[in-house]
């Protein structure tokens, strides 16, 4: 298979996350020094391959982009071209299967092989690509940390870097006056951006999905914060936690999304009800939001970007087509993209839930014995920080 390819195309799909460019780096170097293909990059996802709308891609095009966040490719997360809106001419919008009019663009423009960067909805996409005969490679991207198939995708660590961030930042504003802070993280159904960020940035108290919270335990801590003479608690909130007995806070439904459910706005809810609850206290609201996907790329975002774009071009061409690579115990491998999505019907994510927090792990369970609450119980006394 390999000597048949000479022409790759690359697809940047999802929210963004830093490191996509410095994959787009390494694939496109490697295309184009190691095996003399022609690389061209479709813009905003899959839409570009539905509508021809692409870029080419050399040397010169992709110096100097290691650093930057975002993608040259621009991206987006709806455009699911097998469920994809068509405007009828009296303004009506339905949803239609257009991948068969994508492949026969794909011939049109005598392209060999797709490399395809994205999180599961995209990489769902890819796999149903490949059913359809297409020779196509997944590379995994997401901040969320949710893809159980790698160790860790690009774009979480330099997310990490940034909630870090803005907690030291918001700990001397709490301390200043006093005021319950609380802070509102992206990761759908995973508290893993909560958890390790929260962690780092000395969070009082934590709410992942996988811990259904009680505010009565939370209202606890802060009292037990205050008694301890620390009158401030930072309180940092995944946007897919919820309360027991209650459901997750969906803030939009996105149809032509293969992933359509938006979480997000949960950080409010919990505010007006703590402001009731411990009225002593101001209590306000923080949502880090998309700044959680943009900046400059961390050092280890850039060099694992680069690992899996040289890799990907190095599977394709080894006839690894319909595989993904994956980091795994510090060394790039890959897997099929049926193992990564599941093998189910076009268009669904089948394979049985994302990687999530381990309530009863190491993680949790560090966090428990330094005291951070998260809201179910806590069972040991305030530690001096
Ligand atoms: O999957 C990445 C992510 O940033 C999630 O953490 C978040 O829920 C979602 O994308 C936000 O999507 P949108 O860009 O559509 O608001």
């Amino acid at each position: 298979m390999s000597k048949k390819i000479r022409k790759i195309r690359i697809i940047t799909g999802g929210g963004d996350c830093s490191g996509l460019n410095a994959v787009i780096n390494g694939i496109t170097k490697t295309a184009v020094n190691k095996y003399g293909l022609e690389v061209v990059g479709f813009t905003r996802g899959f839409a570009g391959l539905y509508k021809n709308d692409y870029r080419p891609l050399g040397l010169r095009s992709v110096s100097g982009i290691m650093h930057e966040g975002g993608t040259i490719l621009k991206s987006s997360n709806k455009d699911n071209l097998f469920n994809y809106p068509y405007r009828n001419a009296d303004g009506t919008i339905v949803y239609k299967d257009v991948s068969d009019e994508a492949v026969q663009n794909l011939k049109y423009l005598g392209i060999d092989a797709l490399i395809v960067i994205g999180g599961d909805g995209t990489l769902t996409s890819a796999r149903d690509f490949a059913r359809k005969g297409i020779p196509v490679v997944g590379v995994p991207k997401t901040i969320d940390n949710d893809l159980p198939a790698t160790d860790v995708t690009f774009g979480y660590n330099t997310s990490l870097e940034t909630i870090t961030d803005a907690l030291d930042k918001i700990h001397t504003t709490a301390y200043s006056h006093d005021r319950v802070m609380v802070v509102e993280v992206m990761g759908r159904h995973s508290g893993w951006l909560a958890l390790e960020g929260g962690l780092a940035g000395s969070a009082d108290v934590i709410l992942i999905p996988e811990i259904p919270y009680d505010l009565s335990s939370v209202v606890e801590k802060i009292r037990q914060r205050d008694a301890f003479g620390r009158n401030f608690s930072i309180i940092v909130v995944s946007e897919g936690a919820k309360p027991k007995d209650g459901e997750v806070h969906v803030r939009e439904i996105v149809e032509d999304s293969a992933d359509s459910v938006r979480l997000g706005g949960i950080g409010q809810v919990i505010t007006d009800q703590l402001a009731k609850l411990v009225p002593e206290h101001e209590v306000r609201y923080t949502n880090l939001a998309y700044i959680q996907r943009g900046g400059i790329t961390s050092q280890f975002d850039r060099a694992l970007g680069l690992l899996f774009g040289v890799n990907a071009v190095d599977l394709l061409m080894n006839g690894g087509s319909g595989r993904m690579v994956q980091l795994k115990s510090r060394k790039i491998t890959s897997i099929p993209l049926t193992e990564v999505v599941g093998d189910g019907p076009v268009g669904e994510t089948s394979r049985g839930g994302g990687k999530t927090v381990d309530p009863d792990g190491q993680y949790v369970q560090a966090a428990k014995s330094i005291g951070i609450c998260f809201g179910d119980r806590y069972r040991f006394e305030e530690a001096d920080e």
